[in-house]
């Protein structure tokens, strides 16, 4: 689907499917890992086009950021775009949502002016008018393993069609590892195996259609370029040293969560994926293991001059 007009009418999934929940714990607690992969460089292009469309249309710079959650790319970018800023964030968590304008309080553009902060209450179907009006910027971070192939090329189509830029931030490209103490790469078959079934839970059905999952890079560059945007892609993976008790919580969780994904998409493997998730885990207590997970940012940009959004 690449008609703007066709990706206004992207259905809304039907009511039965359960809708995708995050508890803010868990959001909370990747934030600092998110803003240390995150890339500065396209962060550091996307500010320069704002200040160019802004120094051309003469108002606040408009973002709106998609799958906001509690507000984590509002903080990261906030003080790294150029202001006065005027943000919409959209989700269909109102806690998360809560959370984030409590936090966004004590934010500061560049030029120390708080940004404008309003939140939506939404789900991200339809995809229509209300979703991408008056921005500038359309970013989302963590988000696009979640959506479908058509939800995705719909959502580049209707920001082309505003001369909107893009800038998606960590999006997981289904890639896993564990890595030895010198940060060196190993797996072996039950690593594999967990990961191709973890992979394919992936692409289960996260209450959109059936989700991009680790595509989701590669489909949205794609659908950039075709659309005729200039596209930045930088790999910005979640790195965690072995014997760091920082992050040892935050690995164990995503082992956990490895193992249940893959679980649930061959149960009768329990008593070898619970093996598999014992081993794994006395490894990263021990101190040998790290893990990585591998993500990417992409920034879309259209050519300058522009018209309103
Ligand atoms: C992995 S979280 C990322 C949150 C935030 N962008 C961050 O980086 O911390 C995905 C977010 O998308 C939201 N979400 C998932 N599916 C959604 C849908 N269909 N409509 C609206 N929001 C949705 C969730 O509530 C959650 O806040």
């Amino acid at each position: 689907m690449n008609a703007p007009e066709a990706a206004l009418k992207t259905a809304a999934p039907p009511a039965a499917v359960p809708r995708e929940r995050f508890a803010a714990d868990w959001l909370a607690s990747r934030e600092v890992l998110d803003a240390r992969s995150r890339s500065h460089c396209l962060t550091g292009l996307a500010a320069g086009w704002l200040a160019a469309r802004t120094h051309a249309h003469g108002g606040p710079v408009g973002i709106v950021d998609l799958g906001s959650g509690s507000g984590s790319n509002l903080r990261f970018l906030a003080s790294r775009l150029p202001g006065p800023q005027r943000w919409r964030l959209v989700d269909h968590d109102p806690a998360l949502l809560s959370l984030a304008r409590r936090q966004a309080a004590t934010l500061r553009d560049p030029d120390g002016a708080r940004p404008r902060v309003a939140t939506q209450c939404r789900d991200l179907a339809p995809l229509d008018e209300a979703l991408l009006a008056r921005a500038d910027l359309v970013v989302a971070s963590a988000l696009f393993d979640l959506v479908t192939r058509d939800w995705a090329e719909a959502l580049v189509a209707a920001a082309v069609a505003r001369h909107q830029a893009l800038l998606f931030s960590l999006s997981v490209d289904g890639d896993w590892a564990f890595l030895d103490a010198a940060g060196e790469r190993i797996e072996d078959d039950e690593d594999r195996a967990v990961r191709a079934l973890f992979q394919a839970h992936q692409r289960r059905d996260k209450g959109l259609g059936p989700a991009l999952g680790g595509d989701a890079p590669a489909v949205l560059a794609a659908a950039m370029a075709a659309a005729g945007y200039r596209v930045e892609s930088a790999t910005t993976p979640w790195h965690v040293a072995a014997g760091d008790p920082e992050w040892l919580p935050l690995a164990e969780r995503l082992v956990h969560g490895w193992h249940d994904a893959a679980l649930e998409q061959a149960p009768e493997e329990g008593g070898r994926l619970a093996r598999w998730r014992q081993r794994r885990l006395a490894g990263l207590a021990a101190g040998e293991l790290g893990l990585s997970v591998g993500h990417r940012d992409l920034l879309a940009l259209p050519p300058l001059p522009t018209g309103g959004a």
